[in-house]
């Protein structure tokens, strides 16, 4: 079967995608962080009330999933938490499931109908309403992680999409609403050192979208982490690469939109709201118990499987 790989592109490509979960063992991405992945998830939003599919879960084999339902039935936690103020100068938060939900798309498109969205808002008593999706299904070692969303609201929240193990052990895709709307940061923390709080030089990075892309515009973010390297990317094209602070540690891997009112996130005036909106997350990871394929395994391009497409043209 590994010989499907080398078929010409147009037939390849339509071969992989009809068959894409069921038979591939095994994923292989291609850009300067070329690498191999044992396991695929893809968590597909974008047409959540279409009765026409039997099972919200197709494709599926032990390693190659793909869901078109509420990702947090599905191997994904919607995190149910109260985080008190770390400082007198800071704000509670409060973790609630009733900050993930689904909604329609109002916009006319052909690709999409809902998507889900993740809501923070500064509640009348001061309290910061928030909401994180946390992938419950394994930690992972390496992996290659996309995600089709936008980031819109009042300025003070943070949304993130990230690997974490620790406050030392994490690698962050963040959106800040009060940074300019051209603006994604990326770090591997930590970015200071912990005794002078110093900046440490290349583990944190302001990076620009481009051709006057906005980050409330639907864009394919991705974070690509492999052996002692961390790249990011944003549709297709690579943004930051850093091989200062790269995580060594299984992580969990974690979608959320916060704010505590500190220097970082900025504060939301009461009553502010702030969403994380989200069409498709997909996941390409190791283990720490990876399965190495015998002999006769499928090795099949994450270049071709859903998750992988260009963001689509904005209304
Ligand atoms: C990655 O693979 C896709 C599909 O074959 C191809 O279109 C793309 O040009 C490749 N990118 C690189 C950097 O090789
Ligand atoms: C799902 O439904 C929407 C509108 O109801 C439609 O535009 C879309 O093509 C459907 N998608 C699929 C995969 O059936
Ligand atoms: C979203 O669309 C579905 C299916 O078309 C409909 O049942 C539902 O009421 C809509 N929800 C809202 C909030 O409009
Ligand atoms: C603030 O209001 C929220 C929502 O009603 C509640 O869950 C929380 O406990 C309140 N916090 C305080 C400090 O009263
Ligand atoms: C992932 O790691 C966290 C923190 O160590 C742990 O609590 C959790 O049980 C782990 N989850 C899985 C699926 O291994
Ligand atoms: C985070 O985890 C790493 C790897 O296990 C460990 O070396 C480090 O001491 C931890 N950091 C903190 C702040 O606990
Ligand atoms: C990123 O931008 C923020 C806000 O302008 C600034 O405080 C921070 O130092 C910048 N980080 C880097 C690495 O340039
Ligand atoms: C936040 O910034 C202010 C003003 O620069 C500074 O005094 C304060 O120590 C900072 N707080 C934290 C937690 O870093
Ligand atoms: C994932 O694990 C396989 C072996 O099971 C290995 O060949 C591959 O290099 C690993 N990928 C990464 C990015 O570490």
């Amino acid at each position: 079967m590994r010989s499907d790989i080398s078929l010409p592109f147009s037939i390849a490509a339509a071969f992989l995608l009809a068959k894409v979960a069921a038979e591939c063992t095994q994923f292989s991405t291609n850009s300067s962080t070329a690498a191999r992945y044992n396991f695929y998830r893809f968590y597909d939003a974008r047409n959540l009330y279409n009765s026409s599919k039997k099972s919200a879960v197709s494709e599926s084999s032990a390693q190659s999933k793909t869901f078109s339902t509420v990702p947090w039935s599905t191997g994904w936690d919607a995190r149910s938490s109260f985080k008190p103020a770390f400082t007198a100068q800071t704000l509670d938060m409060q973790y609630t499931p009733a900050g993930v939900f689904i909604r329609n798309n109002t916009q006319a498109s052909q690709d999409f109908s809902t998507y889900i969205s993740l809501y923070t808002t500064r509640l009348p008593n001061g309290t910061q309403q928030t909401a994180a999706l946390d992938y419950a299904e394994y930690n992972v070692t390496h992996a290659s992680i996309r995600i089709l969303a936008r980031v819109r609201g009042a300025s003070g929240a943070v949304a993130g999409f990230f690997t974490y193990h620790n406050d030392t052990t994490e690698s962050d895709i963040e959106m800040l609403t009060r940074d300019p709307s051209t603006q994604v940061r990326y770090s591997n923390q930590p970015t200071e050192d912990p005794q002078t709080n110093e900046p440490i030089s290349g583990s944190t990075f302001n990076v620009s979208l481009a051709s006057q892309r906005s980050t409330s515009d639907w864009n394919v973010h991705r974070l690509d982490w492999v052996q002692g390297r961390s790249v990011w990317y944003v549709n297709d094209a690579q943004a930051a690469s850093s091989e200062v602070n790269v995580p060594d540690t299984a992580s969990r891997i974690t979608l959320n939109l916060w704010s505590n009112g500190g220097n970082f996130s900025g504060e939301m005036g009461i009553g502010d709201e702030a969403w994380f909106d989200v069409q498709w997350i997909a996941l390409f990871f190791n283990v720490t118990s990876s399965p190495d394929p015998q002999g006769g395994g499928t090795v099949c391009s994450a270049e071709f499987t859903p998750g992988t497409s260009k963001p689509p043209s904005d209304q």
